[in-house]
């Protein structure tokens, strides 16, 4: 397997007008995302995930640093434009354009003509889920459908690698899977996918690894699996009611999904697990699964943005 994106201390400081106005937007980047995976690229407003985007297209240029688009470091060069498609963040396309015309323009740019142009817009099409809809004006479309032109415009060229900035904000539930199922399809046939995300949840479905990105300085990376500790223990129990879940929430469990007396009991750190099922068993609770509960990415995303905020000062 190849490395798709490779960057080495990759740095942006913006120039300000006046001296001490420069902004530090990203500091030594250095960063691998590996051929055919998801790599979530996180970080609160302002850390500097569009400005590391920016350079990997070679939209705006570092400071100092280098990358490597598959091993090339002419980033620039059309044969590597070639090979990456991307959506940006908040992308706005005209509103009196069809669909299909947004793709054909988009195409175009990329070289393509006559039928293989025709085959392309059908295969992106297809692939978005927007056939139906593709002769309509943009006007016409529900966000959900402009992102999904969006999506399908990043793919026009048949891109191996593709840069999505913050491709489902905004979208409702339903419209954010079927993009994030678009998404994991696009992975199946051996894409790499680096996505900046502020939707915590999408990004921990679908991502083979993460990096959390604080003030331009990456503060972590690694497998969904390795960073997401499993810290507590739950205990799915039946039986229980008011009194024995004051009982045991005075014990340190936090009791949780509580339907009739069936609930989830969350084994903090002040409890063993077989205190904690003693306890159950002394009031006649019966245990219907005993597992080791992960921790979310929102959680892991708070406590290293907290951790980085309390270094800063
Ligand atoms: N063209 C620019 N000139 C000056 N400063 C800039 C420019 N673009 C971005 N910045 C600054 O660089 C920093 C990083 O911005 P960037 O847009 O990369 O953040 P981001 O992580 O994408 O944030 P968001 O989640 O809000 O999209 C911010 O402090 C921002 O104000
Ligand atoms: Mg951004």
């Amino acid at each position: 397997m190849s490395t798709a994106i490779s960057t080495q201390n990759l740095t942006k400081i913006y120039e300000g007008a006046l001296r001490g106005q420069d902004v530090h937007a990203l500091n030594e980047l250095s960063l691998d995302v590996e051929e055919g995976e998801i790599f979530g690229y996180l970080g609160p407003n302002g850390s500097g995930k569009t400005t590391t985007i920016k350079m990997l297209l070679g939209l705006i240029f570092p400071t100092q640093g280098t990358i490597k688009i598959f091993g090339n470091s002419a980033i620039s060069s059309a044969a590597v434009k070639k090979n990456i498609g991307y959506l940006p963040e908040g992308a706005y396309y005209p509103d009196f354009l069809r669909g299909e015309e947004i793709l054909s323009y988009y195409g175009k740019l990329y070289g393509l003509r006559g039928s293989d142009l025709k085959k392309r817009i059908d295969a992106t099409m297809d692939m978005v889920g927007m056939q139906h809809a593709r002769k309509r004006l943009l006007r016409g479309y529900s966000k959900g459908m402009r992102q999904r032109i969006g999506l399908a415009q990043a793919l026009i060229s048949d891109p191996k690698l593709l840069i999505l900035d913050e491709p489902t904000t905004g979208l409702d539930p339903i419209a954010r899977k079927e993009i994030r199922d678009i998404l994991l399809r696009l992975r199946e046939e051996g894409k790499t996918l680096l996505i900046s995300s502020h939707e915590l949840l999408e990004v921990e479905l679908m991502s083979n690894r993460v990096g959390i990105l604080y003030n331009g300085t990456l503060q972590t990376i690694g497998s969904v699996d390795e960073l997401l500790v499993k810290r507590e223990m739950t205990v799915s129990v039946d039986g229980i009611d008011d009194g024995i879940a004051s009982e045991l929430s005075s014990r340190g469990i936090t009791v949780e999904d509580r339907t009739g007396g069936r609930a989830t009991l969350r084994i903090g750190s002040t409890l063993s697990i077989y205190d904690a099922i003693e306890l159950c068993k002394s009031k006649s609770l019966e245990l219907n699964s005993v597992a080791p509960r992960r921790e979310t990415l929102e959680e892991l995303f708070v406590r290293v943005i907290g951790a980085a905020e309390a270094d800063r000062r």
